[in-house]
């Protein structure tokens, strides 16, 4: 391997941050060694309106429960917004920088109370109680936020969709979670394209009904005033509706373990499953990892440039940073658009201290050119960030050297739907950076490296990543399935938290994520289960079989490689691999778009009729001189069949 280059913390960031390397050596030893009095501590960084006397109630084993400071009472809403007003009231709360350029606009805590109180009051009045499901699918525009904290303020569960989904997956997720009043805007608007998010929900309340679930209202924000069609007595406009609407509405009391919300993540088998967030341990560890990670100080501007329909949205763009008071960045547009200075230029039109962002991205801006950058100031900038991928070191380089001019520390920051927030990530000021490596266990947090057969393995090491206990941010089960939840997550590695990825650990301790080890997909860091995307194939009338597989992509890091066996008399042809990659954008959306499609008269199976996915995954690298034991196949000439006809020849 070649030799790793060590950042030191620097005496500037020694200086500014919060947590020194001491500090992070004794309250990891002591978040460990008495979690109760660890959190029972920091857990105070909220408000509550009854104070918990129990901090941690968690069991791995068996049918496994988690509780986070269960008596006691709270709001996710109030302490994100009610608790702020005093002392920052008419600070910015956030600041919205839309698809064009030229539109912004700035929402102080204040005016934030205001929109949420309003909305809160119109849910009510349409009917929506607390423990209800309302689905969000919206673009990145302040009334996402708003929404999201609307339902938090009276009880009710969010779901958000990301706007990029297909009604068809938009109708499974309403479904799933019995959701009855839907969010979302007439169009969104992206890079310059609109996304008919009003048509797509009006098919998937369609499909949803066919299935027999049943919407009884759609509050639509006017984004582009595009014509929609409308069903009356069901469909609401958004500013009609709140501006009748008072503007105070009480938070609800909540039960620390009361569900904030549901959020659907792909997982290696079926269809997504509704990863469950409750209230009190959510927030207390999604706002001190802000805090914390992104050295937050009060009046930083800070900058998350993820959507509101993933995980990181929820944690940190709206959840994390508003419970802290901060000023929080949401962009509407896409990183090249209308050309790729827009991060940097953005940047320095809103003087952003912090900026977080994907390796994806990362790697798509460094192909475009040095030129783009170095033409904007970036003075700025005190910390970058990256997530959802691992981010290889030319590119942590790049960002490190170019975008950050050498001066700037970057938190590579590792975690996932179910943790609710960051695990293993540096602090800036306490942990030196290797690029590539997340490094080192946020508070709270033992990963353990295993094998196979889950022994523990110790020192440098690579293996199965797990975690060994519970922290506060941990999902509490997956919406009604709980035995999916202790099936995916506990069953593995009995007792241990098993997180899906392959991770190494060196002689320094450091954690080097190395990818998913099941059949999750990362496309440019979105998760995606081989098996949907296998599923909307054969969905196609003309598709007997398929089987998909990554593989590396220098942009989006894994590609989506499909081997398709038609129906008998059908042949294969350039028009129907488009038809195929049509199909799939409409079954699942664009992000789920098949980069390569071979089509196979077979598929290596075993004996007992298994798919050998090791050999599909080598074909589709193109390194299928290294096929290992095929003896198991029931037909060995339908791997020369698919070496010969493979997609990706180098
Ligand atoms: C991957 C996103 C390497 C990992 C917050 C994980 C990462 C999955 C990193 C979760 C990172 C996320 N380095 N890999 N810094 N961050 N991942 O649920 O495989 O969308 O299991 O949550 O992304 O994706 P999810």
């Amino acid at each position: 391997m070649s030799e790793v280059h060590v950042h030191r913390v620097k005496p500037a960031w020694k200086k500014r941050a919060l947590i020194d390397s001491d500090t992070y050596e004794k309250w990891h030893k002591d978040s460990i060694k008495n979690p109760d009095k660890f959190w029972g501590k920091h857990g105070k960084r909220i408000d509550w309106f009854k104070p918990y006397t129990k901090v941690k109630n968690t069991s791995f084993k068996g049918k496994v429960s988690i509780k986070w400071f269960e008596d006691g009472v709270t709001n996710a809403s109030y302490n994100c917004i009610d608790r702020h007003l005093k002392k920052r009231g008419d600070q910015t709360a956030i600041i919205w920088e839309g698809d064009n350029p030229y539109d912004d606009k700035k929402i102080t805590y204040n005016e934030l109370y205001e929109h949420v109180c309003r909305l809160a009051n119109v849910l009510k009045s349409n009917g929506v109680k607390k423990g209800d499901r309302v689905t969000i699918y919206m673009p990145m525009i302040p009334e996402a936020a708003y929404a999201m904290l609307a339902c938090a303020r009276i009880g009710a569960i969010h779901s958000v969709v990301f706007g990029g989904f297909s009604p068809d997956s938009l109708a499974g997720r309403i479904e799933d979670c019995k959701s009855d009043f839907v969010i979302t805007a007439d169009e969104g608007i992206r890079g310059g394209k609109k996304i008919p998010l009003k048509e797509n929900t009006d098919k998937a309340i369609q499909i949803a009904e066919k299935a027999g679930a049943k919407v009884r209202n759609v509050l639509v924000v006017r984004r582009t005033g595009s014509k929609i069609d409308w069903a009356d007595g069901r469909d609401l406009w958004y500013h009609e509706e709140v501006s009748g609407a008072k503007p105070d509405c009480k938070p609800e009391k909540m039960k620390a373990e009361d569900p904030l919300f549901i959020l659907y993540t792909s997982g290696s088998t079926g269809k997504p499953k509704g990863v469950l967030h409750t209230t009190g341990g959510y927030l207390v560890y999604t706002s001190m990892t802000h805090q914390y990670v992104f050295d937050y100080h009060d009046g930083d501007i800070y900058w998350c440039t993820a959507d509101v329909g993933w995980v990181t949205g929820h944690s940190y763009i709206v959840y994390g940073p508003l419970a802290n008071g901060a000023v929080t960045l949401m962009f509407e547009g896409v990183p090249n658009y209308p050309d790729a200075s827009r991060f940097w230029e953005v940047i320095d039109k809103h003087q952003v201290n912090i900026f977080y962002t994907a390796p994806t991205a990362i790697r798509a801006l460094m192909g475009a050119g040095d030129d783009h950058v170095t033409k904007t100031s970036r003075k700025s900038l005190k910390l970058l960030g990256t997530v959802g991928e691992p981010i290889n070191p030319e590119a942590w380089e790049w960002y490190y050297n170019v975008v950050g001019d050498k001066k700037v520390p970057i938190v590579d920051t590792w975690w996932q739907t179910e943790t609710g927030g960051i695990l293993i990530t540096p602090l800036p000021g306490a942990v030196d950076l290797k690029a590539g490596s997340a490094t080192k266990p946020f508070f709270g947090v033992q990963p353990q490296l295993v094998d196979g057969d889950g022994k523990e393995l110790e020192g440098s090491a690579s293996g199965n990543l797990c975690i060994l206990d519970s922290w506060p941010g941990q999902m509490r089960t997956v919406y009604g399935d709980h035995d999916r939840f202790v099936q995916t997550y506990f069953s593995t590695y009995k007792g241990k938290y098993f997180t899906g990825d392959g991770c190494r650990r060196d002689k320094d301790g450091y954690y080097w994520i190395t990818g998913r080890v099941d059949d999750v997909l990362n496309v440019s860091g979105h998760r995606m289960g081989t098996a949907e995307v296998e599923s909307a194939l054969v969905s196609h009338d003309k598709v007997s079989e398929a089987a998909v597989v990554g593989y590396p992509h220098d942009i989006k890091g894994q590609g989506i490689y499909c081997y398709v066996t038609l129906m008998a008399g059908e042949k294969g042809s350039d028009a129907l691999k488009k038809d195929l990659v049509a199909h799939v954008r409409s079954e699942i959306g664009p992000i789920a778009t098949p980069d390569k499609i071979q089509f196979a008269p077979s598929l290596p199976k075993t004996r007992s009729g298994k798919i050998m996915r090791r050999i599909l995954r080598k074909i589709a690298e193109d390194d299928y001189r290294a096929l290992g034991d095929t003896s198991t196949l029931a037909d060995p000439a339908v791997v020369e069949d698919l070496v010969e006809n493979r997609q990706n020849k180098r």
